[in-house]
């Protein structure tokens, strides 16, 4: 079952454990039926590391007031995206019930905003935890039994949302050959739109990596496949946009909770997509920031 986690109404939203705290801080006019949606636009958020503590620091960040204010900035957009994508890291650090319940109430503004989340499971994440949390996620399809994989279509890109979880709290991350024939397979049958691949753990091909550890079968998909443009990915907590020889970009998101090195940039990246590219925006928590606003411009490869 992929992670999509559905819109909630407002009388929903209004009945949920939040409704008396978190209604008195949205304006009226963000509401979904008051605010146009703009479908070629995805906010990408990742390494929430959510506790179930809402008090909880770490590095000297409290980590609900971060993704608060992430939450907030996505809401508070003049259009709707189509969506928010969290690559993973959703939980603190073991996938804990807890940290899922606080998850799931710190994300009620997007889905009463009608904007509808998906997940990709990350190393701190656990997939039964995840899935129990929000149990009204709809299962579109099940493409794999035990990984929550999907494709999202949206105008000009197809979304390969991954699951690179291999065990709770163990750094490295998994595809597995099932997923990759899948990835393959479903690429295959979707050969003339855009394709943006995302997961939490990044390309390494290091001999004891830290990141994906089927790096090399994974590119073994992607690279003769024309159609993929991107890889979107998390884990590092670092901000970084480059291009691999082959022309496919490889994004990766800056961190929603904290950063490993002092000076970098925590927050979020708003894409919008063409048919021939996407301009990614980074905002950061920290407005002074020196990386605050600033913008890539990707050229999809021929
Ligand atoms: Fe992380």
């Amino acid at each position: 079952m992929p992670i999509h986690i559905p819109p909630i109404t407002r009388r929903q939203f209004l009945k949920g454990s939040l409704a008396a705290s978190a209604s008195l801080l949205l304006p009226r006019r963000l509401w979904a039926d008051e605010k146009p949606a703009d479908p070629n636009t995805w906010a990408l958020l990742s390494d929430t590391h959510i506790a179930g503590d809402r008090t909880k620091i770490a590095r000297e960040v409290n980590l609900a007031e971060h993704f608060e204010t992430v939450v907030r900035e996505i809401v508070a957009l003049p259009q709707r995206p189509a969506a928010v994508l969290v690559t993973g890291d959703c939980a603190f650090a073991k996938g804990e019930k807890a940290d899922y319940a606080t998850f799931a109430e710190l994300a009620q503004p997007i889905r009463a905003a009608q904007i509808p989340l998906h997940l990709t499971p990350g190393n701190h994440d656990d997939r039964s935890h995840l899935r129990a949390a929000f149990a009204e996620a709809k299962a579109t399809r099940r493409p794999s039994a035990d990984r929550c994989i999907a494709m999202v279509r949206s105008p000009h890109a197809n979304w390969f949302l991954l699951d690179s979880l291999d065990k709770v709290n163990s750094t490295p991350g998994v595809l597995g050959e099932t997923q990759l024939k899948w990835l393959a397979e479903t690429l295959d049958a979707n050969p003339d739109k855009p394709a943006i691949v995302a997961a939490h753990h990044n390309p390494d091909n290091r001999e004891k990596p830290s990141g994906l550890v089927d790096t090399v079968k994974l590119l073994e998909v992607i690279l003769p496949r024309k159609q993929v443009k991107a890889y979107i990915y998390g884990h590092t907590h670092v901000w970084k946009a480059a291009q691999h020889d082959s022309g496919i970009h490889f994004i990766n998101l800056p961190p929603t909770a904290y950063v490993f090195a002092k000076g970098m940039p925590a927050g979020w990246v708003l894409a919008t997509l063409k048919p021939d590219g996407a301009r990614l925006r980074l905002n950061c928590i920290d407005r002074a920031h020196l990386q605050h606003g600033q913008t890539v411009d990707l050229k999809w490869r021929a």
